[in-house]
């Protein structure tokens, strides 16, 4: 068997997370390979709205196994608060999640590593969710990190002092007042919680799987745009988000990957800081911040909100090897009268569908206009039902892209998905 990649092909926040819980029920495994609490993946059912960040989102599925991959950074706090609140709604991860022990811990230092950098940026800040994420995987590429492995040894608070005691020497550079000791106590409740749960040698077990028949579909974070060498550097994030990142961060051969499904939100969005050709700062962004109620599912921040970008979903198809796309949120743009996409950029007065070097350079986005579907599209359960002008929408895009669209979600519940 071969395994399935999904993942975002914009800025992050495409609808991730619901996907992979609607498609979950044709899945034996869901594994996370890359990114850490920074990610915020939204589901709904049952009238019960769900956000992981750690965690796999095909954990409410029963008889699903989900797997935390060793390219994950792993917050031992945020993940003790997520296992307890599916606990509360009645959901025993106990048989359901197994951990990597080749994944990276986020320490509390790193947090406040990430927090200190961040400040001394000023206006030129990256926009981090905060969650340690860039320090963590400096320290995991610097060969200093702590693994979820090491909890089992002997000697791991040892490890422990020994590198806070060095990310607190770094802190003095910066004047930034932080209390570790509050933090700390939560951060070893969370290493037992930790240690309760399964610990593996995840490329192992991934490979068996496969070799098993089993079927395995890898859950991506963030977006390619966020890429650490393909996304708007430096205004990304530290994880190849790309689907090359489910090889290293489970541990597959290239020639394991099967299907790639991407992601795709209907308009763009983006958090934090960096550029952003289509963004609309202007009534139309804000409309589609309303309707599309974009607010980040892990900071609460408002999203910077713009129009599809055909570049760079073709960047994206082709640095991901993209079989078949999702268009999420297409039931937000019912509210528009006109709805345009950008086909191609004007850089220096020459159009080009590609991306340039520096993003950040002038870079003017050339539209084209459609007419909107103007109709409810949130009860709508099969294809035959959808409005002419969005079936035009969806076959421009897949024209100009060439990849087909396989499925079509036009409401947050895992029931408002249709198949194409
Ligand atoms: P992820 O990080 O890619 O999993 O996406 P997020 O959960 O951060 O953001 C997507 C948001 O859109 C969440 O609030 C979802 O509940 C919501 N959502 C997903 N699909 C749709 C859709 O088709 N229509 C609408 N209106 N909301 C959706
Ligand atoms: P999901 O998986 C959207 C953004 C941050 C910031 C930059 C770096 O929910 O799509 P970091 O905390 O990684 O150092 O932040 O990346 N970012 C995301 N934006 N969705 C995400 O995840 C993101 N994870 C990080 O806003 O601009
Ligand atoms: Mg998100």
């Amino acid at each position: 068997m071969k395994i399935d990649v999904l993942l975002g092909l914009q800025w992050g926040d495409e609808g991730k997370g619901k996907l992979v819980d609607v498609l979950t029920p044709e899945y034996d495994v869901i594994a996370r390979f890359q990114g850490g609490p920074n990610a915020g993946h939204t589901l709904e059912f049952n009238n019960i709205k769900h956000i992981t960040h750690n965690i796999p989102s095909g954990v409410f599925r029963e008889g699903s196994i989900n797997m935390i991959g060793n390219g994950v950074v792993l917050d031992p706090v945020i993940f003790k608060k997520e296992i307890d609140e599916i606990k509360a709604i009645g959901v025993d991860l106990g048989p359901r999640l197994m951990i990597s022990r080749k994944a990276h811990l986020i320490m509390p230092t790193h947090r406040i590593l990430d927090a200190a950098s961040e400040a001394a940026k000023g206006i030129s800040k990256i926009g981090s969710t905060l969650k340690g994420i860039s320090p963590t995987y400096m320290d995991k590429t610097g060969r200093n990190g702590l693994r979820v492995g090491d909890i089992e040894s002997p000697d791991f608070r040892k490890k422990y002092d020994f590198l806070t005691k060095k990310h607190l020497r770094i802190l003095k550079q910066y004047d930034f007042k932080f209390d570790l000791k509050e933090y700390e106590q939560g951060w070893m409740e969370g290493i037992d919680a930790i240690h309760s749960f399964r610990l593996v040698n995840g490329e192992y077990i991934i490979n068996r799987y496969l070799q098993e028949g089993k079927s395995v579909l890898a859950e991506g974070a963030q977006g390619t745009m966020l890429d650490i060498d393909f996304g708007s550097y430096p205004y990304v994030t530290s994880s190849n988000t790309i689907c090359a990142g489910a090889c290293t961060g489970l541990g597959l051969a290239p020639q394991k990957i099967g299907r790639v499904i991407g992601v795709v939100k209907a308009y763009s969005t983006r958090v934090g800081s960096g550029p952003f050709p289509t963004e609309q700062e202007n009534e139309t962004g804000k409309a589609l911040r309303d309707f599309g109620s974009e607010y980040g599912a892990t900071t609460g921040r408002p999203r910077r909100c713009g129009w599809l970008d055909l570049p760079v979903l073709k960047y994206s198809i082709m640095l991901n090897g993209v079989t078949e796309l999702t268009i999420t949120k297409s039931d937000v743009l019912t509210h528009f009268d006109t709805l345009k996409v950008c086909t191609a950029y004007k850089i220096n007065g020459e159009l080009s569908d590609e991306l340039p070097y520096d993003i950040h350079a002038p870079v003017e986005p050339v539209y084209k206009e459609m007419p909107s579907w103007k109709k409810d599209l949130t009860g709508i359960t099969k294809k035959e039902d959808l409005p002419s002008e969005l079936l035009d929408y969806l076959t421009f895009i897949e024209k100009e892209v060439g990849v087909p669209i396989t499925f079509v979600s036009v409401g947050p519940d895992r029931e408002q998905i249709i198949k194409m």
